[in-house]
């Protein structure tokens, strides 16, 4: 019995998935991100909470080097996924966003039929053998965003005419189609109503079972309930990083007190 717990806890032991060390980020003049240096772990939810404009989606976009799409930003410092430098030149940023998914605060499918927009990653990173393995990634991948049982008698119908939360949660199953490690998520209930919210956070917490999920959110409520662990940035600062718990009720830095408690944001 005793060690049939030591072994239970042990597997509950998080690792290391990605390491940031003094990463700074410019759009221009503008200093968006001042040498953050934070630890991502495995099989757990981070949050990233903080007022507008702090730098939270820039930072997000960094772990998965989004930020390369734009033209004027520029990210300096080191960013480890399972200790390789993800801005090696011979790193593809195209794999590694198949490794790093993202989904954004504001539902995007392709202008394709569910099925294909689920279908899309594996099949450009070459993942089913043929069609059957195919129509059993996209099964899976739309049950484990739980829209399955709504949407598998309309697969051929377009992905933009499902409702704003269906949208989201077959973005979510898009985005875990390619298996990814990392999970990034942008705001992605701010569009959703309470219901939809609910079930997008239910499957953040069952994605935690297989992946790194790490998610920006202005509800401290949702921080609260969907994560582990807590980023508060704050102008372009990581000012605190720790335990959910201890951030929301025993915060050392008196600027996320003010933060968390309603003074500033
Ligand atoms: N594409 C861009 N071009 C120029 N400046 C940008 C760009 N994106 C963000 N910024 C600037 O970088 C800073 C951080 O912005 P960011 O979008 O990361 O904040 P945020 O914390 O995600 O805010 P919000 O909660 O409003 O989404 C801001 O000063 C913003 O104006
Ligand atoms: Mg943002």
């Amino acid at each position: 019995m005793n060690d049939m717990r030591i072994a239970e806890r042990a597997t509950h032991v998080s690792t290391r998935k990605i390491s940031a060390t003094g990463v700074q980020v410019h759009y221009g003049d503008t200093h968006a991100i001042k040498d953050v240096n934070v630890e991502i772990e495995d099989k757990t939810v981070t949050a990233f909470i903080g007022p507008s404009g702090c730098g939270k989606s820039t930072f997000l976009r960094c772990l998965n080097r989004m930020n390369d799409t734009i033209d004027i930003c520029r990210v300096s410092g080191q960013i480890l996924l399972d200790g390789e430098d993800i801005y090696d030149p011979k790193v593809d940023p195209v794999q590694l966003r198949a490794k790093v998914g993202m989904v954004f605060q504001k539902p995007n499918p392709f202008p394709k039929s569910i099925y294909d927009n689920v279908a899309y990653g594996p099949r450009i990173h070459g993942l089913a053998k043929n069609k059957a393995d195919l129509d059993d990634i996209v099964e899976k991948s739309l049950r484990r965003a739980a829209i399955w049982d709504e949407v598998k008698d309309r697969l051929d119908a377009p992905g933009t005419g499902l409702s704003g939360g269906q949208q989201q949660r077959l973005c979510i199953a898009r985005a875990v189609a390619t298996q990814p490690e990392v999970l990034l998520m942008d705001e992605p209930c701010s569009a959703l109503d309470p219901i939809a919210t609910a079930q997008v956070e239910e499957l953040i917490d069952d994605l935690r079972q297989k992946f790194s999920v790490v998610i920006v959110t202005h509800s401290m409520q949702q921080a609260a309930r969907v994560s582990q662990k807590t980023a508060f940035f704050h102008l372009g600062n990581l000012v605190e990083f720790g335990e959910t718990g201890q951030i929301f009720t025993n915060p050392i830095d008196p600027r996320t007190e003010s933060y968390i408690t309603g003074r500033i944001g």
